[in-house]
């Protein structure tokens, strides 16, 4: 079969290369893809038009999305009376991703763990009927004073723009003057209607899990965790993500359990309870704190860089993994992982998140040909690899502990080079708090 997975940075390069280790897949394209990917198509993510012309023309059987702009755009429903499977969710619930006052309702709805949370301006956005009538404990949302909220709260807490918004809509804050400076920016930015959250500042270590679902059943993988922030020890502006690792040492058998309790089991009825049509991958970004594990929010999708990790980890089949979740075998699929860790360590281009230079020649590829690193932000132009965004490279390495494949990958990171080239040195080495 012939498989199309959309998007372009290291996470379609991962799931690119773990694909075409199937036997069953023919030919993997990538739309548009990197410097790093084969078989590069340049289309817009979002012209669905153009995907399926693309993918009619070349008899594609599958289509793999990537980011979440075009499934909270509809793809699987514009993709819906084709013989074309699509992996993810419909528009409907990509909301889950895509309105975080949505996800937030759903989830008190179904009873899975979060922190307190009030929306403002939240009226007109919301776009499922049944999640209107879910009563938040007693608070007068529509009415209720943001500058107020902020001073019950002394300035702990964390404001969210309810949209997408790459990662920049959220504003994590210790002050009252934070969170009205937050509060300014938003309306700047989104105008004085704009909806939003106030949320409590729930404090811990993050975990990222993941699980395949078909709508009724899952399937979860390692768990992993991402490290957003630019500096070392969590410093800095926050990024699309400067590494990863997995598994997480601190996944004891008890918090696994409390996670499928009061995290995954109540959210996966709940797509099922809302008749979700919902074939693909739901993350959960969860803060593990005194107070048990609560859900930060919802991806519909694979997150990046976690996916450089977590699928070099996946020993059984990925293909089959998704096809079982079209075929209603996703129960019986066996998932089995390799041993040991994995770490991935993100070469970025100086001065991102903030502006930076591209086009600059990335050396030492061709002599690292047959390295594990998955291309970002890169292009090809003649015989040579050039930067082309602020995330660069994912170098990724295994080790039979942790610190084995801390090891590995900074020495792998030697192995590559661009002028101005930056990355975090305590990937995989988070204090963790608890
Ligand atoms: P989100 O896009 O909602 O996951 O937020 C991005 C990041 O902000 C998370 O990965 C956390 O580091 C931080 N964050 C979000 N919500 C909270 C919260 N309620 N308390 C503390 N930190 C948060
Ligand atoms: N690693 C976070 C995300 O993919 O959104």
């Amino acid at each position: 079969m012939k498989i199309a997975v959309i998007g372009s940075g290291g996470r379609e390069h991962a799931i690119a290369w773990k694909l075409s280790q199937s036997k069953k897949a023919e030919k993997v394209f990538v739309l548009p893809g990197n410097g790093g990917t084969e078989n590069n198509i340049q289309v817009n993510v979002n012209d669905f038009a153009e995907i399926r012309k693309f993918c009619e023309s070349e008899n594609v059987g599958l289509i793999l999305v990537g980011p979440e702009d075009p499934l909270a755009n509809g793809i699987v429903d514009f993709f819906k009376d084709s013989e074309i499977l699509v992996f993810g969710p419909d528009k409907a619930a990509a909301q889950l991703e895509g309105s975080k006052i949505f996800a937030k309702k759903f989830m008190k709805k179904y009873g899975v763990a979060t922190g307190k949370f009030w929306e403002f301006n939240c009226h007109k956005k919301v776009q499922n009927e049944n999640l209107q009538d879910v009563t938040l404990s007693g608070v007068e949302v529509q009415e209720r004073d943001a500058s107020k909220t902020i001073k019950q709260l002394n300035g702990n807490c964390v404001i969210k723009y309810d949209g997408l918004a790459a990662g920049k809509g959220v504003y994590v804050c210790s002050t009252i003057k934070e969170a009205e400076d937050a509060l300014i920016e938003l309306k700047e930015k989104y105008g004085e209607e704009v909806p939003f959250l106030i949320e409590e500042k729930l404090v811990g270590s993050e975990l990222s899990i993941l699980a395949f679902t078909d709508g009724e059943n899952y399937q979860v993988l390692l768990p992993s965790q991402d490290h957003k922030q630019l500096l070392d020890g969590d410093k800095g502006p926050n990024t699309g993500g400067m590494g990863a690792f997995c598994p997480v040492p601190f996944y004891t058998d008890d918090l696994k359990r409390q996670i499928e309790n009061e995290v995954i089991r109540p959210t996966i009825n709940g797509l099922k309870e809302e008749n979700f049509n919902y074939k693909g991958v739901i993350y959960f970004g969860l803060m593990i704190t005194e107070n048990g594990t609560k859900v930060l929010e919802y991806n519909v999708r694979l997150g990046d860089p976690e996916t450089e990790v977590i699928l070099p980890a996946l020993k059984s089949n990925f293909l089959k993994l998704i096809f079982s979740c079209f075929d209603g075998s996703l129960e019986d699929y066996k998932m089995e992982f390799n041993d040991g860790y994995f770490v991935d360590v993100v070469l970025t281009s100086g001065g991102y998140p903030k502006a930076y230079k591209k086009g600059i020649e990335i050396c030492g590829l061709k002599e690292n040909k047959d390295e594990l690193i998955f291309h970002a932000g890169t292009k090809k132009e003649e015989d040579k690899i050039l930067t082309n965004g602020g995330r660069v490279l994912n170098i990724v390495a295994r080790g039979e502990t942790l610190d084995n494949a801390i090891e590995n990958a900074y020495k792998k990171c030697n192995l590559f080079y661009f002028k101005d080239v930056f990355y975090r040195k305590d990937i995989g080495r988070r204090d963790f708090r608890i």
